[in-house]
């Protein structure tokens, strides 16, 4: 059995670092194999918000892997200049060398997809996209991916759930979900609303929806997701880790 931590808009900035001390002992205590990132690690995509979020991240999870993707957070909102020529300059500074796009583990392959989105014809620039390049590279990595077994990791839900239909959808949305159902894709990971949610109606790929691990904003919630993979396929525990409870979900067969 193989268990992966989902954390996911810690924003960093917001929270006080009680909470965020408090946050870290059970991420630790868990000890998970591997810890998947999902973005919006900063408020304001600030150089010191950067900085406290590996900071953070790499206490937790000093000897395992670490796989991350940006979220629309992690790139400047207000400073148009950075925002189209150099969106991810801070995000790049500030990651840690050894923060890889994909994963090969015993038994499951995790590929990051990276939908954050500069600007579109819409006024809501928060929402993603997954343009014809990310696409391309997508596919390859699918193929060049050690296990048949794969779930994907991106910032912004592909599909949204019932209650969050009036939220813009990812560009591409389709193009990419076709792709992942060719490939053979089991689970999305993603996070960006700060509510949970498991899409199962659709069949695959399944999708999981994480809390913000740190803000309340939105929705009230605040946790994190251990995701198990072993011989009888997937599973997710979710941690609400402020009252050390779980609650388990299955995935279907
Ligand atoms: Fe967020
Ligand atoms: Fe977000």
């Amino acid at each position: 059995m193989i268990r992966l931590a989902h954390v996911t808009d810690l924003h960093l900035g917001e929270a006080p670092p009680a909470l965020v001390e408090e946050f870290a002992s059970d991420l630790i205590a868990e000890a998970p194999d591997a810890l998947l990132v999902g973005g919006d690690l900063t408020r304001a995509a600030r150089g010191v918000e950067f900085i406290a979020a590996w900071r953070l991240l790499e206490s937790v999870a000093p000897h395992i892997p670490v796989l991350a993707v940006p979220g629309n957070h992690d790139i400047p909102h207000w400073d148009l200049v950075d925002r189209f020529f150099k969106p991810k300059a801070d995000w790049q500074a500030a990651l840690p060398d050894r923060v890889v796009t994909s994963l090969d583990l015993p038994g499951l392959s995790v590929i990051g997809l990276d939908t954050v989105s500069r600007a579109q014809w819409h006024l809501d620039w928060s929402a993603g996209s997954v343009s014809s390049r990310r696409l391309r590279a997508l596919e390859e990595a699918l193929e060049a991916r050690a296990n048949p077994r794969c779930v994907v990791l991106t910032h912004h839900p592909l599909r949204h759930p019932g209650w969050a239909t009036q939220r813009q959808p990812v560009r591409n949305a389709a193009l990419a979900l076709d792709l992942l159902r060719r490939e053979g894709v089991e689970l999305i990971l993603s996070g960006h609303l700060h509510r949970a949610a498991l899409l199962t109606d659709e069949g695959r790929p399944w999708q999981v929806i994480t809390p913000s691990a740190l803000s309340e904003r939105g929705s009230g919630q605040m946790g994190w997701t251990m995701l198990e993979c072993g011989e009888a396929g997937l599973s997710i525990r979710r941690r609400d880790w402020r009252a050390r409870q779980e609650q388990r979900e299955a995935l279907p067969a």
